[in-house]
C-alpha cells in the first residue's frame, strides 16, 4: 500500500532508516524532575518497534514562548546537554529525533478577561 515506507530516506544532512514518523506529542515529562530520562525510554520503545524519526514534543526557544510558566525550555547549553540522554537513546537504535522547537502563541495560557454569564 505505501511501497516507500520501510525504504531509507537521505535529507542530504542525515538520513532515516524509514519513513515513519512519531508525531510530537507533549507528555508532560518534559518539564518533570528526572523527566527526560523517562522520556528517553518512552521515545526508546517506539524506536524499537521500528519508528524512524521521532519528533519530541515542543520546546520553548525562550522564556517568552512558554506555554505556561512551568514548560520546559531549550534555550542554553545546559538544555542540550540535558537532552543528550533522549538523543543517545533513539540514536542507540539506529533511528533519529528532531527536537520540536515551540512558540505557542495564542495557546499560551493568558489571563483573559472573565466573561459574565447571564
Ligand atoms: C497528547 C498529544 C500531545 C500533543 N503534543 C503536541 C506538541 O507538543 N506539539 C505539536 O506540535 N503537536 C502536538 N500534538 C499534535 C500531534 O503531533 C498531531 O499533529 C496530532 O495528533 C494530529 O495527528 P493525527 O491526525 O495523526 O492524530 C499532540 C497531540 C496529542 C494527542
Amino acid at each position: 500500500m505505501y511501497p516507500h515506507l520501510l525504504e531509507p530516506l537521505d535529507l542530504g544532512f542525515t538520513q532515516l532508516r524509514n519513513r515513519v514518523l512519531m508525531g510530537s506529542m507533549h507528555t508532560g515529562l518534559e518539564e518533570h524532575k528526572e523527566g527526560l530520562h523517562k522520556l528517553a525510554a518512552f521515545y526508546e520503545e517506539r524506536v524499537k518497534g521500528g519508528v524512524g524519526l521521532i519528533v519530541t514534543g515542543g520546546f520553548s526557544p525562550n522564556l517568552r514562548g512558554r506555554l505556561h510558566p512551568m514548560s520546559a525550555e531549550f534555550s542554553k547549553p545546559k538544555h542540550a546537554q540535558a537532552h543528550k540522554v533522549v538523543t543517545e537513546a533513539v540514536h542507540r537504535h539506529g533511528a533519529r529525533s528532531l527536537c520540536k522547537s515551540s512558540m505557542p502563541g495564542v495557546m499560551r495560557c493568558i489571563r483573559l478577561p472573565k466573561v459574565r454569564h447571564r
